[in-house]
């Protein structure tokens, strides 16, 4: 029996492998996408609390570092640029899904994340793409052209449904974060075997946690959410992000936090302004001057109470009428809200993240087409490569326009 020959073979049939797939098949190539995972796209299924944040309008494919984090977010101005948001939602409309904006240019679905990975499924139909899946992939080989020109290069697929053929292997297996719906390190073995040089990985958009004791006094806010400014790193590289903030049990969370996670070093710490744009110290002198009533109930006039009260309970100083407190004691109070000051001791790792930082360098890429540059018909494209949005949609505008990139030169 002949093996069977494709044009394209794609692994990871989320939203990169299922976009380049329908893009690659509509162009009238013969695409088989394989996924060992039981169901489709999980991921974009769980995006979005159901609703799938599948872009961001107000992304600026000329300033990628705006909103992208990698060694060199440069690499995605070529397919940001070839391929924008503004496409996206043209298709997301002619397939008649409804959709609304959120704050900062957020797109969600209104309905449910369904209608996204239908809309991928059809366009993948459109393109005649088959799909293996469950289908796990067990090896890779890579045959180089005959000397005589007769044969082109070639992948071979070992695959749990036999072996496969194929001109080029996309891999667009994501990133290690949720590994209970399917992700895995595979990607970065396939580089790796490949010799392609690999970025550090590190959980992105995720909860930051604390030392058990340290965090006893704070962990009474359990479910407090707030808007903050947050900030991270020294002066020069200083990252700060206005969002609301969560407290959890075990640490912080909530878009402020997920956001300054990405920028985040182990050991550095964080400033957070627990009331931004309020002159905490003008205001409590006014207090100081016209009430008698306590320090945490003035307090809580300018942040949430349940905030005031735990920052009042801190200090004995702080325990009593306002019109009694020393002028010092009310600066500190002032100061210790608007730069509170402390340092994660982790995050909640991968079972948490909403992506990967890090991943396949992108030295090793073409910027335009996301083939390897050393190895003819490989190519890497959506969260496997060092490439990581910000929260708002900008993971899935890289995984569509990387996969469109990618397509287009198949
Ligand atoms: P993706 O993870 O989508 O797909 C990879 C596929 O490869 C999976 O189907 C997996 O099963 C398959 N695979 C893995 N290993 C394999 C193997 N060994 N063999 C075969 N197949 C394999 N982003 C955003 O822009 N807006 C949002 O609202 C959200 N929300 C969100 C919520 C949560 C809870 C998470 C975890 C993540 C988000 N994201 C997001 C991030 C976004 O989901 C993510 O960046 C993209 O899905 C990445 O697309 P990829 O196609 O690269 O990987």
């Amino acid at each position: 029996m002949t093996t069977p020959f494709f044009d394209a073979v794609i692994i990871g049939a989320g939203a990169a492998g299922l976009f380049c797939a329908a893009q690659a098949g509509q162009r009238g190539l013969k695409v088989l996408l394989i996924d060992h995972a039981d169901k489709v796209a999980e991921k974009i299924r769980i995006s979005g609390g159901g609703r799938c944040n599948f872009t961001n309008r107000e992304l600026d494919p000329r300033a990628p570092h705006k909103h992208f984090v990698g060694q060199n977010p440069q690499f995605c101005r070529s397919a940001l640029s070839r391929y924008q948001p503004a496409d996206f939602i043209a298709l997301v409309q002619r397939h008649g899904i409804p959709f609304h904006e959120k704050h900062k240019g957020q797109l969600f679905a209104d309905r449910s994340a369904e209608d996204l990975i239908a809309m991928l499924l059809a366009e993948c139909a459109d393109g005649r793409v088959e799909r293996w899946q469950p289908c796990g992939v067990r090896k890779i080989g890579f045959s180089t052209p005959s000397a005589d020109g007769v044969s082109a290069h070639s992948y071979q697929i070992d695959t749990d449904r036999g072996m496969v053929e194929a001109a080029s292997l996309v891999i667009a297996t994501g990133g290690l974060s949720i590994p209970k719906i399917g992700a895995t390190d595979f990607g970065y073995r396939i580089a790796h075997q490949f010799g392609l040089p690999l970025v550090e990985r590190r959980p992105g958009l995720v909860p930051l946690t604390f030392d058990g004791d340290a965090w006893a006094p704070y962990a009474q806010l359990a479910g407090l959410a707030l808007p903050v400014e947050i900030g991270t790193g020294a002066k020069k590289e200083r990252m700060a992000f206005h969002e609301d903030l969560l407290f959890t049990h075990r640490g912080l969370s909530g878009p402020a936090v997920l956001q300054i996670s990405s920028y985040w070093q182990p050991g550095q710490p964080l400033a957070i302004d627990l009331a931004p744009g309020v002159d905490l110290p003008a205001a409590l002198a006014q207090a100081k001057a016209r009430s008698r009533k306590l320090i945490a109930n003035e307090l809580a006039t300018l942040v949430p109470g349940r905030l005031a009260d735990a920052w009042a309970g801190q200090s004995p100083d702080w325990q009593r009428p306002i019109n009694e407190a020393a002028d010092k004691a009310l600066a500190r109070l002032a100061e210790r809200l608007a730069r509170w000051e402390l340092t994660p001791t982790g995050t909640e790792g991968y079972k948490k993240a909403e992506v990967t930082l890090g991943g396949v360098d992108t030295r090793a890429l073409s910027q335009q087409t996301l083939e390897c540059k050393a190895q003819p018909g490989l190519y890497f494209i959506g969260e496997v490569v060092d490439i990581t949005g910000w929260l708002g949609g900008y993971n899935f505008q890289w995984a569509w326009a990387s996969a469109h990139a990618c397509a287009q030169a198949l």
